[in-house]
């Protein structure tokens, strides 16, 4: 009998502390990568790419390809969901996303659904799990409800989520069922990429940080505890890792109360301090700063040495803390896992 192929980072996500520990980075296929923008410029657009199953599995594995990280995370986006809610989305060369109309303007009943959206992101997965070595773990992911949310309202990024945050306070009603219908909806789009060959998942909060404590419990918690708990009754397998961004002090509530698998942890938020704060049995995963990945040369080692020493014997995936810039130098990426590898 052969043995099993060994996954370094489902054995993380299952609790064993490795050393090294495995590698992945956030925004990992991107516009850093000469080979991405390539593709880019010959697909037209970013949504051209994402809804190009062949195309999104390329660079869904160009990195893998490149630097050999232990996962590969679907190429896609969080604003995907929102689409099949039935906005219409564009990425606008230079200007981000724009969503319309904006559920500012306009009610969540107003929109026609066009769930068939999911079909292309679910073939990727499918694609890029048969394609891709056993021991490399393949993530899928969403965005959280309250960040969708975000973008839903405004229509677009913004600075302190204020329309959003308005809402929630201002009509509580209306933002609790926009929550509940991302929330049912991400759970089905979660589920087809599971069935699919997702062997993790992610749920990406990124402006979870701009939440009071109240908002926090019942726009983050809630809704992730929700997510966690459907999933797992369906998938008790199929570890999920939680990012609320810029969450802190409510880090450690956040994984209890969610449920997670694992805790991402941003740059700005004392690693040791969460260390002392979770459950040690808890796999961390982060919390390089993208910028000391930017800057490399001696401030990198010395940054990376740092977080490996508070790591040491704890289940820990190491990555970034936010997504990498898209002005890395490939050279700093190379020196990163040349230094943790040990070579
Ligand atoms: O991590 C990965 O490599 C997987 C793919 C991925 C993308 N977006 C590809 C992408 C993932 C996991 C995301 C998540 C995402 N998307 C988040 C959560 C994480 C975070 O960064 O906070 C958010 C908030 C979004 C929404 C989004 N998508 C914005 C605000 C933008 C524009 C800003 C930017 O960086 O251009 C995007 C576009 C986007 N998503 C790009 C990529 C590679 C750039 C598209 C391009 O111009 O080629």
């Amino acid at each position: 009998m052969t043995e099993p192929v060994r996954s370094p980072i489902l054995e993380t996500l299952a609790g064993k502390a490795l050393s090294p520990p495995p590698v992945w980075l956030m925004r990992q296929a991107g516009r850093y990568l000469p080979e991405y923008r390539a593709l880019r410029a010959e697909k037209g657009s970013f949504l051209n790419l994402v809804y190009d199953s062949d195309a999104a599995c390329e660079i869904t594995l160009q990195p893998i390809r490149r630097f050999g990280f232990d996962a590969a995370i679907l190429f896609s986006d969080i604003l995907i969901v929102p689409h099949a809610m039935g906005q219409d989305l564009r990425f606008a060369e230079g200007e981000g996303p724009r969503l319309s109309p904006r559920l500012a303007d306009a009610t969540l009943e107003s929109l026609t659904p066009a769930r068939h959206h999911y079909q292309a992101i679910w073939d990727t997965v499918r694609k890029v799990r048969s394609a891709l070595a056993p021991e490399k773990a393949l993530l899928g992911f969403a965005g959280s409800p309250y960040t969708v949310a975000t973008y839903m309202v405004a229509g677009q990024g913004s600075k302190d989520q204020a329309d959003t945050r308005i809402m929630a306070h201002a009509d509580p009603a209306r933002f609790n069922a926009l929550i509940e219908a991302i929330t049912l909806e991400t759970i089905d789009y979660l589920a087809g990429q599971v069935e699919a060959g997702a062997d993790a998942l992610m749920l990406f909060d990124s402006w979870s940080g701009s939440l009071s404590p109240s908002g926090f419990e019942r726009h983050v918690i809630a809704p992730t505890a929700r997510i966690v708990s459907s999933l797992r009754a369906r998938f008790p397998h199929t570890p999920i890792i939680g990012f609320p961004r810029g969450a802190g002090e409510k880090a450690p509530a956040y994984a209890r109360e969610t449920g997670v698998s694992a805790l991402a942890i941003d740059e700005s938020t004392d690693l040791a301090w969460v260390v002392a704060n979770t459950p040690e049995t808890l796999p961390l995963q982060g919390n390089l700063d993208p910028m000391a990945l930017k800057a490399g040369g001696e401030a990198l080692t010395c940054e990376l040495r740092r977080i490996l020493d508070i790591m040491a014997g704890r289940p820990h995936i190491l990555n970034l803390g936010h997504g990498i810039d898209r002005f890395t130098p490939i050279a700093h990426v190379e020196q990163l896992l040349a230094t943790l590898r040990g070579r």
